[in-house]
């Protein structure tokens, strides 16, 4: 049973679709950034306080590595993840890589009052959000072998994806 990874940027839905997805599939949902900081025993906030982004990058790619040994997942990836090739390289062809396509607008209504991000912790926090969707959404494109919009309610988007998969495997 291959995996269903969800990319796309913060704030896409990813953990919320996921877990609908799970339930509707009978897979076991991981979320990628508990993954990490299960393992690193500490929060993604303190792992970026501690080591830097960079080291939060590695850990990154150590439970792309590990989460794409396993079978029968549906994964919410970190919305970096799938900006990195080696991490890429890590599920293509081997699992299913889902893009939930979420506009910018809605996106930052999501994420207006988030504190759990620490690439979004900056004053003009609207700018950042706006350049590094821009500079993104053509790489998680290029990394995705389906996508889906993530407009709809988290169960809708879950049967979205549903078909979407069905579809690719037919
Ligand atoms: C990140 C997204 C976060 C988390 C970390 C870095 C990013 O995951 O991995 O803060 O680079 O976009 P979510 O997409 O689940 O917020």
């Amino acid at each position: 049973m291959d995996n269903i990874v969800l990319c796309g940027f913060m704030g896409c839905g990813k953990s919320t679709v996921g877990k609908n997805l799970a339930r509707k599939t009978g897979k076991k949902f991981i979320d990628m950034d508990s993954y990490i900081e299960k393992k690193a025993g500490m929060t993604v906030t303190e792992i970026f306080d501690k080591f830097g982004e960079k080291g939060f990058r590695e850990m990154e790619y150590e439970a792309c590595k590990e989460l794409s040994e396993m079978k029968g997942l549906i994964i919410a990836s970190g919305g970096g993840a799938f900006t990195f090739k080696r991490n890429v390289d890590a599920f293509k062809g081997r699992d299913i890589i889902v893009l939930l396509d979420v506009p910018i607008k809605t996106i930052k209504y999501r994420l207006r009052n988030d504190k759990s991000r620490p690439l979004l912790q900056k004053p003009d926090k609207d700018k950042v959000m706006q350049e590094l969707y821009e500079r993104r959404l053509p790489v998680y494109r290029e990394a995705a072998d389906v996508v889906v919009s993530g407009k709809n309610t988290p169960l809708g988007t879950a049967f979205s994806v549903i078909d979407a998969v069905s579809t690719l495997k037919k």
